[in-house]
């Protein structure tokens, strides 16, 4: 496409902070890679308007690997019987924030699959002591689907931040993706209730999961509009061996670039991860991804002996690394690229030093 009609495209994106289901698709497609480059770098400008060159950290606490839930896409789904399980115990939980805050971390994401033998009253206790350890940090959960009263009850005990990708906002694509047991309207229920407890929200989706169109991504744009989330995390789609989409194709890696520019020109100031799939499914993919808006990196700080069995999909970065040596590894990349990793809690722009 021509190069000036492009320009005006994103002018348009930025000023209007909108855009319409055919802009989406003229950049999703667009064949042009010198064109891609003017996204970029207007999306790099936005959000080195807002965050300046720094990148924010969260430490990730893979907590358990148990599951109950049977999505099509996911690695630790209940019906992979070739998935090591591991649960970590309370202490070693607060002991991997311990080493993550002597690391300079000071926001905490405990992630596990849906797995009921941690009660609210569990998580709670967990919560509190992390929060009574290390005031200064934020913390984050990131287990899944629950009633509103659990999620008041995390809050009260001290969570800040709550991530739970959308992971589509069509119903349709939603029961492509999942077994009849979840649903999109009760996913969409939990965002809008964690948004209303006050907590900091993180929904997102996958680049090029199976069944996925245009129109979806642009109702998944809409969806976010609505809901107003502080952090969207997007990666590509990575077929895992052991699930009904081994044979899936992935997702592009430049179309899910091409999506964080386009998230970064709507929503200037939300907090957009460079994500593990995508650094996995290029190797400078998380480099390439805050060269187009992103501005959030989430390192691993699971113990090395677990990090191999949390798999969502196949080929996954950092598994053999320990956390330090993350750091290194991302601290280099980082300023490879002109950019440093910063050391505040990194909470939304609206939300600074507070819940
Ligand atoms: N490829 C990429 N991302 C995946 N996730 C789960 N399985 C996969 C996969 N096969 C993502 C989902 C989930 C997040 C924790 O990881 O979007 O919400
Ligand atoms: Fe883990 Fe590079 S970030 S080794």
């Amino acid at each position: 496409m021509d190069r000036s009609l492009y320009e005006k495209i994103i002018g348009d994106i930025r000023r209007k902070g909108d855009i319409t289901p055919e802009q989406l698709e003229i950049i999703l497609t667009d064949e042009d890679g010198e064109n891609e480059e003017i996204l970029f770098e207007n999306a790099r400008r936005v959000a080195e308007t807002v965050f300046g060159r720094e990148i924010y950290l969260r430490g990730l606490i893979e907590f358990s690997s148990f599951c109950k839930n049977d999505c099509y896409y996911c690695g630790i789904r209940r019906s992979n019987k070739n998935a090591s399980r591991y649960r970590l115990r309370e202490d070693e939980i607060l002991a991997c924030c311990d080493s993550g805050a002597r690391l300079g971390f000071k926001t905490f994401v405990l992630q596990s699959g849906e797995d009921p033998s941690f009660s609210d009253e569990d998580i709670c206790r967990i919560a509190r002591r992390i929060k009574e350890a290390h005031p200064d940090c934020a913390l984050t959960l990131s287990i899944g689907e629950k009633s509103r009263e659990s999620y008041e009850a995390y809050y009260k005990a001290g969570a800040d931040r709550y991530l739970l990708r959308h992971e589509t906002a069509n119903e349709g694509h939603y029961a492509r993706l999942h077994p009849d047991s979840l649903s999109c309207k009760n996913r969409r229920r939990c965002l809008y209730d964690l948004r209303d407890i006050g907590y900091q929200v993180g929904c997102g989706i996958m680049v090029g999961s199976p069944g996925q169109t245009m129109d979806n991504i642009y109702e998944d744009i809409e969806f976010m509009r609505r809901l107003g989330p502080h952090m969207i995390g997007i990666g590509p789609f990575i077929p895992h061996r052991d699930t009904p989409f081994a044979d899936e194709a992935m997702g592009s890696v430049s179309i899910t670039l091409r999506l964080l520019a386009i998230l970064r020109l709507l929503f200037p100031d939300v907090l957009l991860p460079a994500t593990t799939a995508l650094g996995t499914a290029d190797g400078r993919g998380r480099e390439k991804g805050i060269l187009a808006g992103a501005n959030v990196l989430m390192p691993n700080l699971s113990p090395p002996d677990v990090r191999s069995k949390y798999l969502l999909y196949d080929g996954k970065i950092c598994t053999g690394e320990e956390a330090a040596e993350c750091i290194r590894c991302l601290e280099k990349r980082i300023e490879s690229i002109g950019y440093r990793i910063s050391g505040s809690r990194g909470d939304h722009p609206d939300r600074s030093g507070n819940k």
